[in-house]
Parts: structure tokens; C-alpha cells; sequence
């Protein structure tokens, strides 16, 4: 152990686990970003709540800042450790700790992968219904810092919606217990729906209470191959008017040339230019006439040109397949991500603000849209090119984001709709919340993290 000040943590923390191979160092101070080069002090390992608060105490008695770690997934850097932090990782808190069937509530540790959770929740007969790609490596704690969304919100919300209580540690090692589990609960400042969407920087998620809700219903899921974007808001309101839909996610030529090439089967004999997936409620034949009914409709005004619905559990996962398996197939390109929203009614507008822009831009590079549309949220994911260097291609996408963050003001969007502001987008906060709102964070951080050691420098500097 190199540093002295480590020795002392153990010493008042013996169930804790240290790591500090350079290895470790690398592997946990980095999530999916890939930007910045970790360099943390070490990683803590605490195997209960008690050995959380004593890393804290010790963070404050040494100064030292904390960054937390879930499944380091993160697409915002959030988690990552790049000036000498100790990594806080909560991967061995990772147990479901209490089911009540009354409540419908499952209590859980923070390190629990979502797809844990989710299954924890079919044992029981529910469903925990926050849901996305990296479900198997998330955990339950970086989707509360990050407030995840995912392919889901259309039908159940944000993981705002699903969260009954929280236990946290915060910047000063005090374990806080926010609304524990009520449903109804009008007594002043809800702190639990701060912690949410808190990125870290307010304390450390140990514990969740997360409400359940009914097994999804039987469902079915259609491809549908559109011909431009302009039609793609006439889409969604023809289907979302005729049926319950459970997702509604679209995604461009280019996304399927690139998740096609990493292994993703394709059902139509052509390409077309956009593409839209989308899940449905069909435990009946109205639900299935009603999709059938929306298709027709939209295949008659010209606003669809092909469609396939799955006829099996295979075949829907398949076709999903082609919009989840999005993120995998181009991280090799190092994209730069945008993750922005606006109101649903503003998206044809904004659409085509955004794509003059960006093909204006950006003419010569790969750029794949796809995204939540049902939900106002589009990624845009620009691909660097083999012959650009990491500065160059940076320099260039953070140019078009300042426009695009103007763009966005005006549309009163959001600079990040689900993955957070973390470092990546940090420079673009000011477009979003105006300053009177930035300050008020400053003043709940300051409550919360007197010392200021609970991820500093993510979301905004102090
Ligand atoms: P990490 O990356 O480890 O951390 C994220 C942030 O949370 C950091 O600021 C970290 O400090 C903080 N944090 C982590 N744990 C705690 C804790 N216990 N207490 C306090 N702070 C904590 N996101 C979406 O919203 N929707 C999607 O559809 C979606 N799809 C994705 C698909 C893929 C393939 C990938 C790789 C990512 C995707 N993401 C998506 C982004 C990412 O998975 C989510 O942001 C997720 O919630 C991060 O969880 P994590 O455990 O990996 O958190
Ligand atoms: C998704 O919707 O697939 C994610 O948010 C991940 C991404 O934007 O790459
Ligand atoms: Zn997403």
C-alpha cells in the first residue's frame, strides 16, 4: 500500500476492501466515456452501510474526494476518477434485502444490477419496469444517481416514479432515511426526489425501496420502415391514439447498417431510410386490430412503406435487437453522444432544426440518430472518423453542441434527457437550468457536502 493515509482507512474500516493494482485503478476509474484516463487513489469496496459511512468519515478527517460506482455504464462520466479520488464501488452491496407483497415494495442494495432486480420482481409476480440495454452490468444505485430512463418511460416513467424510499450516506458520513416507503407523504421536502438524478455529488445511495407494479401484459412488437423523419411524429400518434403502447423507439438507416454488421438479423429484403420499433399491448384480438388498424392507416398516407409484427417471444426479441443492440455495435467508434429533449409537441419542429444543423455540420461524418421519440428524447451519436485525431474530432462535435444547446434553449429542451450532465456535458448545464436554478444546487450541495467531496467537479464546479 503506497499511501500511508490508506493504512488508516483500513485500520477504521476492517471490512472494508481496498484495491490499488494498477489494473483495478484502471478498470474502475472509467465508465463508458473512454475520454479521460483514470487516475484514482484507490478503490473501496465496503461490504456494509457502516463501512460506507466509515469511508466518508474518513474522505472529511483526510480530505480526500469521493467519486461513486455502480456498473460504471455511465455515458456522461459520472463515474469516472481521473484526480487521484478514492472510487467508491457499491458492487458487493448487492442483495434484494426485503420483499412486501402488501406494499409491493422490493428493498434492495445499491450494487444490485438492474437485471437482478428485475428478476427478483418476476419471483414475486411483478414487475420493476425501468428497462434498458446495460440492465446486466447498471446497478440499481447509478440508475437512482442518473434518474435512468431507458425504452420504457412511454408507458411507466423514469426511475423517479419508482423509487418509495432511499437510504444515504451523505457527504458527511450521516445515514439519512428519505420518506420510507410511503405512498403518501405531504410533510415538507421530499429529499428522496433530490438524491435522484443527483449524479453523486449529494451522498451515496446504500438503499432502495422501489416500488413494483403488475406483470406486463402479453405483448407484441412491430418494425416498421419509415420513409422520412418528417412523418415519424404522424406515426407515433397514429399508433399511441389506437393502443396502449409499452415503447416506441426509432432509430435511422445507419444505425441498422452499423447494429447489422455487429450480428443483429434484419427481416426486410430492402433498407429504408428510418426505422421504428415499437411495443404493444395484444393480450387480446382488439389489441392486435387496433396495431393492425394503426399500420394500415399509416401504410395508406405513405407514412410507412413495410412492416413485420413478431409471431413469437424469438422473433420480438430479434427485432429488438435492432435498436438495443445500437450502443454495442458503435462504441468501437468512440462516438460523441448528444442525449437532448424537448416536449413532444416541439419534436417535428425541432427535428428539423436539429437535422439541417447537424447535416449542415457535419457532411462528412457518420452521424446515427435514434432514440426514445416517444418520449422526446433523441441521441445523436457522431462517429469519428479512422483519419481524425481525438482533439480534432472533439473540438469539431463540441462546436456543433454549443449550437445545438442554443437550439435547444429556445425549444426549452434539455441537454440531457437520461444520461446525465456528469463531466460530458457539464459546459452546457447553463442551457438548460438558468442560473437562479444552478445557484439553488450549489446551496443543496453545499447542505448535503459541507466539505465538498462527494464527486466534485461532476454536474457543475463548486
Ligand atoms: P455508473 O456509471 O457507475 O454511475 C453513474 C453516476 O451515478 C455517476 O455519477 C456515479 O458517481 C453515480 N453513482 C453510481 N452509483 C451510485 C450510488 N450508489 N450512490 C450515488 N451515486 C452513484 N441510460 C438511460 O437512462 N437510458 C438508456 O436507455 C440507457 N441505455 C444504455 C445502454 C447501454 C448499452 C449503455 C452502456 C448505457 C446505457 N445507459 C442508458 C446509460 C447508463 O446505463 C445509465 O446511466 C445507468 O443508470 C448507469 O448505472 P451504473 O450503475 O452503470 O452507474
Ligand atoms: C439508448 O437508448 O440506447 C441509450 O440511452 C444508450 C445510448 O444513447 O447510446
Ligand atoms: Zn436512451
Amino acid at each position: 500500500m503506497t499511501d500511508p493515509r490508506l493504512d488508516t482507512l483500513l485500520q477504521s474500516c476492517p471490512g472494508l476492501r481496498l484495491k490499488t493494482d494498477p489494473a483495478d485503478l484502471e478498470h474502475y476509474g472509467r465508465d463508458w466515456t473512454r475520454r479521460w484516463t483514470p487516475a484514482p487513489l484507490a478503490i473501496a469496496l465496503p461490504g456494509s452501510v457502516e463501512d460506507v459511512q466509515a469511508v466518508v468519515r474518513w474522505a472529511n478527517e483526510h480530505k480526500v474526494a469521493v467519486v461513486p460506482s455502480g456498473g460504471r455504464t455511465g455515458l456522461s462520466g459520472g463515474a469516472v476518477a481521473a484526480n487521484g479520488e478514492l472510487v467508491l464501488s457499491l458492487e458487493r452491496l448487492n442483495k434484494a434485502l426485503d420483499f412486501n407483497a402488501v406494499d409491493r415494495t422490493l428493498t434492495v442494495q445499491a450494487g444490485m444490477p438492474l437485471e437482478a432486480v428485475h428478476n427478483a420482481a418476476r419471483e414475486h409476480g411483478l414487475l420493476y419496469p425501468v428497462d434498458f440495454a446495460a440492465r446486466g452490468s447498471c446497478s440499481i444505485g447509478g440508475n437512482i444517481a442518473t434518474n435512468a430512463g431507458g425504452i420504457r418511460v412511454i408507458r411507466y416513467g423514469n426511475t423517479r416514479e419508482w423509487i418509495a424510499g432511499l437510504k444515504v450516506v451523505a457527504g458527511n458520513g450521516e445515514l439519512l432515511e428519505f420518506n420510507k416507503g410511503l405512498i403518501k407523504n405531504s410533510s415538507g421536502y421530499d429529499f428522496r426526489q433530490l438524491l435522484i438524478g443527483s449524479e453523486g455529488t449529494l451522498g451515496i445511495v446504500v438503499e432502495a425501496t422501489l416500488k413494483l407494479t403488475d406483470p406486463p401484459p402479453a405483448s407484441n412488437v412491430m418494425l416498421l420502415a419509415l420513409p422520412s423523419f418528417e412523418v415519424l411524429m404522424q406515426v407515433f400518434s397514429a399508433f399511441r391514439e389506437r393502443m396502449q403502447l409499452e415503447a416506441f423507439e426509432f432509430f435511422t438507416d445507419r444505425a441498422v447498417h452499423h447494429v447489422t454488421a455487429h450480428g443483429a438479423p434484419y427481416p426486410f429484403a430492402e433498407t429504408y431510410p428510418y426505422y421504428v420499433v415499437t411495443e404493444y399491448a395484444a393480450a387480446d384480438e382488439a389489441g392486435e386490430a387496433a396495431a393492425l388498424a394503426a399500420f394500415e392507416h399509416c401504410m395508406e398516407q405513405g407514412w410507412v412503406l413495410d412492416g413485420v409484427i413478431s409471431a413469437s417471444e424469438a422473433q420480438a426479441q430479434q427485432l429488438w435487437r435492432l435498436r438495443e443492440g445500437i450502443t454495442e455495435s458503435l462504441a468501437r467508434y468512440r462516438p460523441y453522444k448528444n442525449d437532448v429533449s424537448v416536449r413532444i409537441s416541439a419534436m417535428p419542429a425541432f427535428l428539423e432544426e436539429a437535422q439541417a444543423l447537424i447535416s449542415g455540420a457535419y457532411p462528412q461524418f457518420d452521424v446515427v440518430w435514434f432514440g426514445h421519440i416517444g418520449d422526446g428524447n433523441l441521441h445523436i451519436n457522431v462517429l469519428k472518423p479512422e483519419d481524425s485525431s481525438d482533439a480534432e474530432f472533439l473540438g469539431q462535435c463540441e462546436q456543433v453542441t454549443k449550437l445545438l444547446a442554443q437550439v435547444l434553449h429556445r425549444f426549452h429542451g434539455s441537454i440531457s434527457a437520461e444520461h446525465g450532465i456528469g463531466l460530458v456535458k457539464k459546459p452546457y448545464l447553463s442551457s438548460t437550468r438558468d442560473a437562479a436554478e444552478i445557484a439553488l444546487m450549489r446551496g443543496v450541495k453545499q447542505a448535503f457536502d459541507p466539505l465538498g467531496l462527494m464527486n466534485p467537479g461532476k454536474l457543475f464546479d463548486r
